[in-house]
């Protein structure tokens, strides 16, 4: 393991408050206390992120043949995501394009996609995925 120096500017006040909790807590100094917090604060965004809301587009081109369509209705009644439209274009004679939009758990969302992508019949799949940009009510927070 490489340790690399890096230097940090703070307000004296925090850096006090922080050096009391490192003292309570038996740290032998402050880089020990800084790991710890650096990494508490890593796999707190990566819960976050890991549980984010998801807006998604899932593109899918098939051949038009009733057994498919019968499958493609039954992964989306059967997932645990919340399907919000549905665009169906039929772009040739045997063709036809999907455009689902979907709302919900990303890991939900990924297996929906992953579902779709194995049935027989499907040729062609792009699912889009966005995070949800917050409401504006929950937006007057103090930012730092
Ligand atoms: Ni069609």
């Amino acid at each position: 393991m490489v340790l690399k120096r890096f230097g940090v500017s703070v307000p004296e006040e925090l850096l006090e408050q922080f050096d009391e909790i490192v003292r309570q807590k038996g740290y032998i100094g402050r880089s020990e206390a800084i790991r710890d917090a650096m990494r508490g604060y890593i796999s707190q965004a990566e819960l976050e992120s890991e549980q984010a809301g998801t807006v998604a587009s899932l593109n899918i081109v098939y051949k038009h043949k009733p057994r498919l369509m019968n499958e493609l209705m039954k992964a989306q009644h059967d997932a645990h995501v919340n399907v919000v439209s549905s665009i169906h274009v039929h772009v040739s004679h045997s063709h036809c394009l999907e455009v689902i939009t979907l709302k919900g758990d990303k890991h939900a969302i990924g297996k929906l996609a992953d579902k779709i992508s194995g049935l027989k019949g499907i040729e062609y799949v792009r699912l889009f995925n966005f995070v949800l940009p917050e409401s504006e009510e929950s937006d007057h927070g103090h930012h730092h």
